[in-house]
C-alpha cells in the first residue's frame, strides 16, 4: 500500500484500490473478460440512461484479513442476491449471480495487498449503471449497462471508532419513497441527503438520523436499528419500506444462536422513552458494523440510553459478529468465502 494514506486517517471510502473488475451488457447477458483492470475513469455517453433517469444501484460488503493471515469475504452470496434483486426492481438488465460473485472475488484477489488488518477491512463496492444513450427513455428501461466492482481499504465508518452514537429521531420526513426502501439505489441516498444534512447542521452532535416516518422506526441513512436487553433483541419487521440489511440478518441469527429471543415488529418512537431507561440500542450495517447508540433526540427530549455508555448485550453481539468476520471464531453459518491473498 505504498503512497496511500492510512485508512484510519481519512474519511471512509476515500482511498481506492489499484484494480477493478468490469462487465458490460448490450441487449444480452453481461460479458466479463475474467481479469481485473487498472482502476480508472469510465467513458460513458452524456446521454446515458443513468445520468438522466437514475438507473444506478450498488452494494456494499467487506473482505476481512483473517486471524491466520488469509482473506475472506463476509456474506458474499447474500450481497450478490440483494444486488440481483435491486437490478430487477429497477428494471436494469438482469445480473447473473455467478458472474457478479466472480467479479467480486477477482477484484479482492487483485487488491489483496491493500487489505488492512482488523479493525480495518476492504470495503467492496459493486455498482451497476444504465449506459444506453437515450434522453427520451423516461418510461423505457436501459438495454445496455455497465457492472463494475471497486474496492477501498477502510477504517472506522464513524469517526472515533466504537463509541456511543447520537441519533436524531425524524418522524415527519421519509428516507425514500415507501415502496423502494428495500432497493439499494443511488436515488434513495440522494433523497435522504438533504434531511440528514439539515438535521446535522442544526446540531453537530448528531451522528445519524433515525427515520421514524409517521411513528414507524425503520433505519438510519446507513444502517438498521435494534433495541436489546439481556433477553431479547427487537428490530423492524421486513417490508419494502427499508433496506434489508445483511448485517441485520446476521445479528438476528447470531442473537438466536446466543440464546436471545428475536422480535421482528414495528417499533414506535414513544417506546424509546421507556426503553432508554432500562435497555440498549444499536445500529447494524456493513460500514457501521454493530455500533452502540448512547443518545436519542426525540421531540425535544434527550433520551440517554442506559448510562450513555455501550451496553453489555450490544458489545457481546458485536464481538460475536466481528469474531466470525475476522476468523477468530468458527463459522457455524457458512458466512465466510475464502479468497486468495
Ligand atoms: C440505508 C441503509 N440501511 C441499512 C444498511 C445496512 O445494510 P447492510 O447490513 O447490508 O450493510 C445500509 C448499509 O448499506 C444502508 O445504507
Amino acid at each position: 500500500m505504498t503512497g496511500k494514506p492510512d485508512p484510519f486517517d481519512v474519511p471512509f471510502g476515500t482511498i481506492l484500490c489499484d484494480w477493478m473488475t468490469t462487465a458490460r451488457a448490450d441487449g444480452g447477458p453481461y460479458v466479463y473478460g475474467g481479469s481485473p483492470e487498472p482502476y480508472g475513469d469510465l467513458a460513458i455517453s452524456p446521454s446515458a440512461h443513468v445520468l438522466h433517469y437514475g438507473s444506478a444501484i450498488f452494494e456494499g460488503l467487506k473482505a476481512h484479513r483473517q486471524s491466520d493471515g488469509s482473506l475472506a469475504v463476509f456474506r458474499l452470496d447474500s450481497h450478490v442476491e440483494r444486488m440481483v434483486s435491486s437490478a430487477a426492481l429497477l428494471r436494469l438488465p438482469p445480473i447473473d449471480a455467478q458472474t457478479l460473485r466472480q467479479m467480486v472475488i477477482d477484484a479482492v484477489e487483485a487488491n489483496s495487498t491493500e487489505v488492512p488488518d482488523p479493525p480495518g477491512s476492504l470495503y467492496i463496492r459493486p455498482t451497476l449503471i444504465g449506459t444506453e444513450p437515450d434522453i427520451g427513455a423516461a418510461a423505457r428501461p436501459t438495454r445496455s449497462a455497465l457492472l463494475y466492482v471497486v474496492n477501498s481499504p477502510v477504517g472506522d465508518y464513524f469517526k472515533g471508532g466504537v463509541r456511543p452514537l447520537t441519533l436524531l429521531v425524524e418522524t415527519s420526513m421519509p428516507r425514500t419513497v415507501p415502496q423502494f426502501g428495500m432497493v439499494k439505489c443511488g436515488a434513495n441516498y440522494a433523497m435522504a441527503l438533504g434531511v440528514t444534512l439539515d438535521s446535522m447542521a442544526a446540531n453537530e452532535a448528531i451522528d445519524q438520523v433515525l427515520f421514524a416516518t409517521g411513528g414507524d422506526i425503520t433505519e438510519t441513512g446507513a444502517a438498521n436499528f435494534f433495541l436489546a436487553d439481556g433477553e431479547r433483541v427487537i428490530t423492524r419487521r421486513l417490508d419494502e419500506s427499508f433496506l434489508h440489511g445483511v448485517t441485520r440478518a446476521s445479528v438476528i441469527e447470531l442473537a438466536r444462536y446466543l440464546g436471545y429471543e428475536v422480535e421482528e415488529r414495528t417499533i414506535s418512537p414513544d417506546e424509546l422513552v421507556e426503553w432508554a431507561e432500562r435497555g440498549e440500542a444499536f445500529l447494524s450495517g456493513t460500514a457501521a458494523v454493530l455500533a452502540p447508540v448512547g443518545t436519542m433526540l426525540y421531540e425535544g427530549m434527550t433520551l440517554t440510553v442506559g448510562d450513555g455508555a455501550p451496553g453489555p448485550n450490544t458489545m457481546r453481539l458485536r464481538q460475536a459478529l466481528v469474531d466470525i468476520q475476522v476468523g477468530a471464531a468458527p463459522d457455524p453459518f457458512g458466512w465466510r468465502t475464502p479468497v486468495r491473498g
